[in-house]
């Protein structure tokens, strides 16, 4: 009898202190993201400059899908107002947006301020505050000033110089009411505008430069790494002592899973996270700072062999290694608060020789279902195993997830997506509980429908379906903004995880 009684009272205490996996932590922070071009529209109103954007688009009218553009976009320059009214519908913590860079400083010269775009961002930041959201602000999510990409855009070095002044503008205009930065979203993508195509998962992308290949994009990349460590440095000696803000990168990472268990595609999968990833992350995140040896050894080598004096892969100055990485006394080490993950879907990596530099190619897996963007495969336990990366990687950090979303055809019973959602975020959830990856937010990308890049307005993220069709931009609740609110209200998922999408279309009505 005894023994019967300790064992219900242990299984007791057992199911007491188990982890509910489906609760959120305690000030975790939830929220939606949108860029800056992808819904603004107002392209060239009140003062505001061309953007590389602008130019590429209305130079190549072809360039997205559906031949459209980000001229009017969602139009949420003039709308935010009703994007506050969504955001308070859905109860966000907080909400990821970018600054425009040309809206207030039209040729990027700091010297030249717009006001009237100033006014903007200040007018949408204010009513986000009123109605207790926290704004994360991008600085640079891909919108360069036209008149900086002249003088070469991230190709050249000066222009680490010219963020860091914008940074400035950005922390002195801005920095009393914003407490969370990311200072560039996906530098990985922004280096491809220096290159052909790169593949399926970076596609070409503004500024659209032949450039030389594989060349461009490490130069690119390069001076933005520069730009990151000026701004972040900038903030520590002049405003972090009042401002109290925190500041990272947004990455893009795929989960790369190996194609088969050969020894030489471990290593390929193990050396696109490096080539992916950790060409931004290591410099940044890592107690050594610098590439990843494995992007060092291998491009070097590769330049010697095709002739060269010197390799395609800039060097740090060892006082630009150090801005990056070397303590200071606000940070352990590095030169970021937290890492900020964009994480939408998972591929097979395969030891490929004759595939550029990482000598390793990234292919889809037909056995996983797609969504409406063929590169976006919906693998939710890679999502896990990205976050258990990048924390193993580089340890010490918070992580944000940034971005994380589906992509459908529109419509507003979008059960796909609400599958999606739920089932990454358990997976996320198993990683912060099971896995002790410090996960610390996380931004649906997307608020709304927005223009997708060379997917044009053909493709839809949003929680919010936005009608491009009629100059109001009329928009309108998903299913989804349904789920998302309940989540965010009741602090836990729904127990819907092992449902198909269509038995949570039935249970939602
Ligand atoms: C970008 C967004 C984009 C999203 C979906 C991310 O790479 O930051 O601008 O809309 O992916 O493609």
């Amino acid at each position: 009898m005894l023994v019967l009684l300790v064992a219900v009272v242990s299984a007791v205490v057992a199911e007491k202190s188990a982890v509910d996996l489906s609760r959120l932590p305690d000030g975790f922070l939830m929220g939606t993201a949108t860029s800056a071009y992808q819904t603004e529209g107002a392209w060239n109103e009140d003062g505001k400059g061309e953007s590389i954007w602008d130019n590429l688009v209305h130079r190549n009218p072809n360039y997205s899908v559906d031949c459209s553009n980000g001229d009017v976009a969602a139009d949420s320059y003039h709308k935010y107002r009703r994007d506050v009214a969504m955001l308070k519908e859905l109860g966000v913590d907080v909400y990821r947006f970018s600054v425009s860079w040309p809206r207030i400083m039209p040729t990027g010269d700091p010297t030249e301020i717009n006001d009237r775009g100033v006014a903007h961002y200040d007018a949408l930041i204010n009513l986000l505050l009123e109605n207790g959201i926290t704004p994360m602000v991008t600085m640079y999510h891909w919108d360069l000033p036209q008149r900086l990409q002249d003088l070469g855009g991230w190709a050249n070095p000066i222009m680490a110089y010219y963020f860091e002044e914008y940074a400035n503008v950005l922390f002195t205009k801005f920095g009393d009411r914003v407490k969370w930065w990311v200072t560039i979203n996906e530098p990985e993508h922004i280096a491809a505008g220096y290159e052909p195509a790169l593949s399926l998962y970076v596609p070409s992308v503004a500024p659209g430069l032949p450039g030389h290949p594989g060349v461009g994009s490490y130069l690119a990349a390069h001076t933005m790494l520069l730009a990151h460590g000026r701004a972040y440095r900038l903030y520590n000696t002049t405003f972090r002592h009042r401002q109290h803000g925190r500041l990272g990168l947004a990455l893009s990472a795929v989960h790369i899973q190996p194609a088969s268990d050969a020894p030489e595609d471990v290593a390929a999968a193990r050396r696109l996270f490096q080539f992916q990833v950790g060409w931004f992350a290591h410099p940044v995140y890592s107690a050594e700072g610098d590439y990843p040896p494995v992007m060092r050894e291998r491009i070097d080598c590769r330049s010697r062999m095709e002739g060269r004096w010197r390799s395609r892969l800039p060097s740090f100055s060892e006082h630009e290694r150090r801005m990056l990485t070397v303590p200071d006394i606000f940070v352990p080490i590095g030169s970021a608060d937290f890492i900020g993950v964009n994480e939408y879907t998972s591929s097979l990596g395969r030891s490929n020789e004759s595939a550029g530099d990482a000598g390793a190619s990234m292919d889809l897996n037909p056995q996983w279902p797609t969504a409406a963007a063929k590169w976006l495969q919906v693998v939710p336990w890679g999502f896990r195993e990205i976050l258990n990366t990048l924390a193993k990687e580089y340890p010490g950090y918070p992580i944000f997830v940034t971005e994380n979303g589906y992509a459908d055809l529109g419509g507003l019973n979008d059960t796909d997506r609400i599958h999606y959602i739920v089932s990454y975020m358990s997976e996320m959830l198993k990683a912060i509980y099971v896995d002790k990856v410090p996960v610390i937010g996380y931004t649906y990308w997307s608020l709304m429908d927005s223009y997708e890049w060379d997917n044009g307005y053909r493709i839809k993220f949003g929680l919010y379906s936005v009608d491009f069709k009629h100059s109001d931009r009329k928009r309108r609740p998903k299913q989804s903004a349904r789920v998302i609110a309940a989540i965010i209200k009741r602090k836990r998922l729904p127990q819907w995880l092992n449902m198909t999408a269509e038995s949570i279309g039935k249970s939602l009505g």
